[in-house]
């Protein structure tokens, strides 16, 4: 690269030793030394003197980028990292008539999992370790462990995917209690985060797959006192305000009592507004001390130990962190939504 004019030389040499350093090549293109350049540009008079100055520019730029498509072309692990693996592919398919190849820096985390770590991290600093759901249980993990009496119309709430062998999607995180009970010795203190499936039509606030954050705390004289005073940190935290809290009477077949948990509305601080239907409030999940007869199926005796649990929509807390108007968004491979999350 040689270039006539002393400023672009100046720049063009700053930028090859920093291209050298660079993971993503392509960044070279947003450093500083090339922006100041067209800055420039923009203040020069018309004329010749200018025109010379862009055309030095811009073949600077041109050269950066012939050289990125080089390093690129010589690494087999990013021409790898470039391939959109959901484009419509046929191994027959002639190398120019391929789709077009999306470039390697444009891929981001997705939204969901970096609010997961997050709340895992939230939970960390108050003692509770993480613990991975699955995607696939049985009908005892999924109902009879958890108390729910055979043929009971409350199953009817979790109707979800079926396997012809019998296995569910698991329609609720609390398919891990019983693992984590029989894993685990008082004081146990988890939050499981997992996928979760239900038989649901899609609207704004539904989808048939979502995720949700189970919590479990188990040791000698738990008491609802503490499930409340738990959960209010959490939010207060994640949110980044203090919450007012409400709880009401609910049914579970594996908690006793059950309640439905509500915060005052992050929005309007309880006052009233649209987001939440003008009741001050905005319901978040389900919890309520874990039943006796789920404990004892996990091993653990109910007349020594108490404890609480609860299981809230992740989606949900999301959209409300973010004013997201529709739960379809996170799984629609909308990259103009994915891309205000980078
Ligand atoms: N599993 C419940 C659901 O998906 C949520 C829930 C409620 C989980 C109460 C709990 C709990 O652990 O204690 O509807």
């Amino acid at each position: 690269m040689t270039h006539k004019n002393a400023e672009v030389a100046a720049a063009a040499k700053k930028l090859l030793a920093k291209l050298d350093n660079l993971d993503n090549k392509r960044a070279i293109l947003r450093e500083p030394e090339l922006a100041a350049l067209f800055d420039r540009l923009k203040t020069l008079p018309a004329g010749k003197g200018r025109a010379e100055f862009g055309k030095e520019v811009n073949s600077l730029k041109k050269n950066l980028e012939n050289l990125i498509a080089k390093f690129q072309d010589s690494s087999l692990e990013s021409r790898v990292s470039q391939i959109d693996v959901t484009a419509p592919f046929d191994v027959n398919t002639a190398a120019d008539q391929k789709p077009k190849l999306l470039p390697a820096d444009d891929g981001s985390r997705h939204p969901l999992m970096t609010e997961i770590e997050e709340i895992v991290d939230i939970f960390a600093r108050m003692g509770f370790t993480a613990v991975e759901s699955r995607e696939l249980d049985d009908d005892y993990h999924m109902f009879g462990s958890l108390n729910f009496p055979a043929d009971h119309p409350v199953r009817d709430d979790y109707d979800t995917f079926v396997t012809e062998e019998g296995y569910y999607a698991p329609a609720h995180t609390s398919i891990m209690q019983n693992r984590v009970f029989k894993s685990q010795k008082p004081p146990i203190r988890a939050i499981i985060p997992g996928r979760c499936f239900r038989k649901d039509d899609f609207d704004a606030r539904h989808e048939n797959t979502f995720y949700q954050l189970e919590g479990v705390y188990v040791d000698e004289g738990i008491n609802a006192g503490h499930l409340v005073a738990t959960i209010r940190t959490w939010l207060s935290n994640y949110f980044g305000k203090e919450l007012d809290i409400k709880i009401q009477p609910f049914y579970f077949p594996f908690t006793e009592p059950s309640f439905e948990f509500a915060a005052s509305c992050i929005f309007c601080d309880g006052k009233g507004c649209n987001i939440c239907s003008y009741s001050g409030w905005i319901e978040l999940g389900g919890c309520g001390m874990i039943h006796p007869n789920v404990l004892k199926a996990g091993g653990i005796d109910p007349k020594k130990y108490t404890g609480f649990a609860w299981g809230f929509g992740i989606d949900r807390l999301v959209m409300l962190k973010y004013n997201i108007e529709d739960v379809r968004h996170f799984h629609s491979g909308n990259l103009k939504f994915l891309r205000q999350f980078r």
